[in-house]
């Protein structure tokens, strides 16, 4: 299939997006970029453009998409039965980084949402998304625009990279704002339950809704629990590398990055190593040359401050792309605590390192 790739800058959205939202009321698939990362629309009322997701992703069918919508007046079509406190939660967060799962209409085909009896739903804020489902008209089923097992594409080069011949088009803009996937919420029962962390935190809804609990598989470090979302349950993405995470006192973390460092170049791997602003000028002031000597051996990528984590949500899934394109062997993280934004941070990391999150 030829795809067609459109560059798009922010001024005069609704000419640019004219031939997309076309195609995406034909039936077609389009990717296109949100605030969270890039995703891969469909006609979520139209099952051949559902079943062209599932194919052009090579995603087991089980797993349900998310249905994004421009405009409140687009639920009704999509949901059943909601409560007043899942309205709270739309009005406070929406547009924005939040899925909200809603019992069902009817309406909605099975395959979008993998047999289940609900729905998830989420209003984007990223300009182009939401002009671009407006002049289609019709909500979009969109999961995130990468190959299945690859992770989810924050830059338009990734989505390039994953669906180029497998898509009718691709909306290609700068890189994503946010980062990572949107916090998914069940709020089908007494009170909102988070399925999937995400940069909307559990205290922000808590402070909404009065009460926001987590699903226990999400904790659940063995998985012998299974998650409500079937998303969580897949194997997600791990680079080629070795990726090791670690937490706790910073001064024991940076001597064994050092030693690890130094041992691994010398066994002439490669290494990358996310580091924050702050770790970077201790090495700085402690006149670590091993830094500059060996720069095609060490790739280093700079995480921002300890203290405001939007940047390392922002650079994470990219950093861990560009590192295991460049061929590092062995990637070392400076991890976090699971509080606040922490939780969808690690909860990433987690996967990416298969479980190796040491705390020193
Ligand atoms: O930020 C995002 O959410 C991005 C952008 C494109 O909006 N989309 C995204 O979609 O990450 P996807 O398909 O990669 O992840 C959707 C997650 C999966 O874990 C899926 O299992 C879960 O949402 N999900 C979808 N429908 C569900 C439902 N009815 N009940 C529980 N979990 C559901
Ligand atoms: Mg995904």
């Amino acid at each position: 299939m030829e795809t067609l790739i459109i560059n798009i800058n922010e001024d005069l959205l609704e000419e640019q997006l004219r031939i997309p939202a076309a195609l995406l009321s034909k039936g077609e698939n389009v990717a296109f970029p949100t605030e969270t990362v890039y995703g891969l629309g469909g006609n979520a009322m139209d099952e051949r453009a559902i079943s062209g997701i599932y194919e052009a992703k090579g995603r087991p069918s089980d797993n349900p998409l998310i249905v994004h919508i421009s405009d409140k007046s687009m639920l009704n079509q999509l949901a059943v039965d909601i409560q007043p406190y899942a309205y709270e939660l739309m009005d406070a967060f929406w547009p924005g980084p939040l899925t909200v799962v809603l019992k069902k209409n009817p309406n909605v085909s099975n395959k979008v949402t993998g047999g289940l009896e609900t729905v998830a739903v989420r209003m984007p804020s990223h300009p182009i998304a939401l002009e671009l489902i407006k002049l289609s008209g019709v909500p979009v089923a969109a999961p995130s625009a990468n190959l299945s097992g690859k992770p989810s594409p924050t830059r338009a080069d990734f989505v390039i990279e994953d669906l180029n011949g497998r898509v009718a088009c691709i909306v290609a803009a700068g890189p994503c704002e946010v980062g990572l996937e949107s916090t998914v919420v069940d709020v089908t029962g007494a009170f909102p339950v988070i399925l999937r962390p995400g940069v909307i935190t559990q205290e922000q809804i808590s402070e909404v809704a009065g009460y926001c609990s987590v699903d226990p598989a999400l904790m659940d470090k063995t998985e012998s629990t299974v998650p409500k979302s079937p998303g969580m349950k897949y194997k997600h993405y791990a680079p080629d590398a070795e990726v090791s995470v670690y937490t706790g006192d910073v001064v024991k973390i940076l001597k064994l990055f050092e030693t690890l460092t130094i041992d691994s170049v010398k066994q002439g791997k490669k290494v990358g190593l996310m580091l924050f602003d702050e770790d970077l000028l201790v090495f700085k002031e402690l006149q670590k040359s091993w830094l500059d000597t060996w720069v095609d051996q060490v790739v280093i990528c700079s995480e921002g401050s300890s203290k405001q984590l939007d940047t390392f949500a922002k650079n994470l899934f990219s950093d861990l792309r560009d590192m295991d394109s460049i061929g590092c062997d062995l990637i070392l993280i400076h991890g976090v605590s699971e509080a606040s934004i922490g939780q969808a941070i690690m909860n990433r990391l987690e996967k990416a390192s298969e479980g190796r999150v040491y705390k020193i």
